[in-house]
């Protein structure tokens, strides 16, 4: 698709008298931005079935781990006996897979993978936990403690809580102390390759590195879920969201020691509504195209979200020298306390040891509304728009911003960044409306009548 907005500094530099298209061209991006939906309906055919409802009578099949000699103390390796209960439960059709209220279960690294017999429901109400100690993790998984995938029309739900007991893992990482060498953790929850999938009301905490990742996933509908881990655990993003679409995430509290949500490459209409995130670093689309590769997000609506004491509000975050683009993107009706860079897109992120250099290919930024955000923040620069020099930013879209800091005085950083504002916009982002090209647009503008 073409920048619509350079095609219409293309025409201004053609013809005189163009303001109209300026204006018209407002219009069009105000009106493809405001009315960005996110599909929601796609999950009918999966309802979550209230747990006190599961009964033999109602035709489904209780698999309850205990039956397969799981011992739920929390000491006893109840790995066999979860892989046995799965076997049954995933070749049974109207199945439940449960993990009994009250107890606790030990679990090693374990695959669950489909496909399954169709209506497969996992009621979790007990505790799953992993073992703590990095040094006699299974070498076989290591990047995932429990992995289910290739499943559809899944549902999993309950008050059951799955730890990580990630505390030396995260005490072994090269953030906490740089003598450690930089080593990747598992991640605690994946739900992969999979679709029309529900997760609803479980607990995840404390997880080795990720706590709750959904990667290569078609149509899959979260829902007060609890994601948590320390402000200071590294790298335990809440929930990653990779290579998916159609994802809704709604009233869910999450709160870590990284990216309450984090959405990268290769996703699309995704939807997250009464969000509460805080500690962590925000609510994120990337980071993105780092080493060069190719990032992809599209259709990315965040609707009605608290964040309190996080280091990046409203975020993008691309690597310099990537590819692919950002596009189509809402954040609105959001109050930030206490947080930093509230408004942030940062396309010279580096989060590795050594410097990056900048260069030349960037991920392409654009059609990014901002619409309903207050608070306060401790940052002096609220709005922050460092978008690659050349790969600029454009089409950023502000409206009904009001955004304070302790001591009154906040400001907008742009480099290289596009846009414009309309209605109350505090601090004033005029730098959008000149930054991207110095010298040819104001001109032109003043020109123009
Ligand atoms: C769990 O992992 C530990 C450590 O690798 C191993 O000793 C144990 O046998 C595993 N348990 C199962 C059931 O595979
Ligand atoms: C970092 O690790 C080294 C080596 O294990 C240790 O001696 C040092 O005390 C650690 N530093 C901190 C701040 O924990
Ligand atoms: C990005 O996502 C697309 C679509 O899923 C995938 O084909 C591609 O391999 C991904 N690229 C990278 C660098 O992960
Ligand atoms: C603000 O947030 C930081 C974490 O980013 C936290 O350490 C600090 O206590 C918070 N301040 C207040 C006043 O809540
Ligand atoms: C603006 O967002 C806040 C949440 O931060 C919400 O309470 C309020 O209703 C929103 N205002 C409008 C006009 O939607
Ligand atoms: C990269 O470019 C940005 C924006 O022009 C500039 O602020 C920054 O200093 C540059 N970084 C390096 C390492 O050259
Ligand atoms: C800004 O405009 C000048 C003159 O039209 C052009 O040479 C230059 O490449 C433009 N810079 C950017 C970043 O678009």
């Amino acid at each position: 698709m073409a920048d619509t907005c350079s095609c219409c500094l293309l025409l201004l530099i053609a013809t005189a008298g163009v303001a109209g298209c300026v204006r018209g061209d407002r219009f069009s991006i105000i009106d493809e931005l405001e009315t960005l939906d996110i599909e929601e309906d796609f999950d009918t055919e999966v309802p979550v079935v209230p747990s006190w409802f599961i009964n033999e009578r109602d035709g489904k099949t209780l698999v309850n781990v205990d039956s397969f000699g799981a011992a739920g103390d929390g000491i006893t390796d109840d790995t066999q006996a979860f892989v046995k209960a799965w076997n049954t439960a995933c070749s049974m059709a109207k199945s439940v897979f449960l993990v009994p209220l009250g107890r606790r279960y030990l679990v090693n690294a374990t695959r669950f993978k489909g496909p399954c017999a169709e209506k497969l429901i996992i009621q979790m109400d007990g505790t799953i936990v992993a073992p703590g100690d990095p040094k006699s993790w299974d070498p076989n998984f290591p990047r995932n403690w429990l992995d289910f995938s290739k499943l559809n029309g899944v549902v999993f739900q309950g008050n059951g809580v799955v730890d990580g007991s990630g505390s030396q893992w995260w005490a072994a990482s090269c953030k906490r102390n740089k003598t450690n060498p930089c080593r990747s953790a598992p991640t605690a929850f994946t739900i992969d390759s999979s679709s029309s999938i529900k997760v609803k009301g479980i607990t995840i905490q404390n997880s080795q590195q990720m706590n709750f990742v959904i990667s290569r996933c078609d149509s899959v509908r979260i829902s007060e879920v609890l994601v948590s881990a320390p402000g200071d655990s590294p790298n335990t993003d809440g929930i990653h969201i990779t290579e998916s679409t159609n994802v809704v995430l709604q009233d869910s509290k999450i709160g870590t020691g990284d990216d309450c949500v984090s959405i990268v490459n290769g996703s699309s209409n995704i939807k997250m509504k009464r969000i509460y995130c805080g500690p962590g670093h925000g609510i994120s689309i990337g980071s993105l195209g780092k080493d060069g590769s190719m990032g992809v997000v599209t259709k990315v609506v965040l609707d009605n979200a608290f964040l309190r004491d996080t280091t990046n509000g409203l975020r993008i975050k691309t690597w310099q020298g990537g590819m692919g683009y950002v596009r189509a993107v809402r954040f609105e009706n959001i109050r930030v306390e206490n947080v930093s860079n509230p408004i942030i897109i940062d396309q010279f992120y580096c989060d590795s040891p050594s410097a990056c250099q900048n260069q030349t290919s960037a991920v392409k930024i654009s059609q990014i509304m901002y619409r309903n955000i207050s608070g306060t923040t401790t940052s002096q620069k609220a709005m922050r728009f460092a978008c690659s020099d050349t790969v600029p930013c454009s089409n950023i879209v502000l409206t009904n911003i009001d955004l304070e800091s302790e001591d009154g005085s906040v400001e907008t950083f742009c480099n290289s960044a596009q846009g414009f504002g309309y209605g109350v916009v505090h601090p004033s982002a005029e730098c959008l409306n000149s930054d991207i090209n110095q010298s040819a647009p104001t001109l032109l503008l003043h020109t123009e009548l």
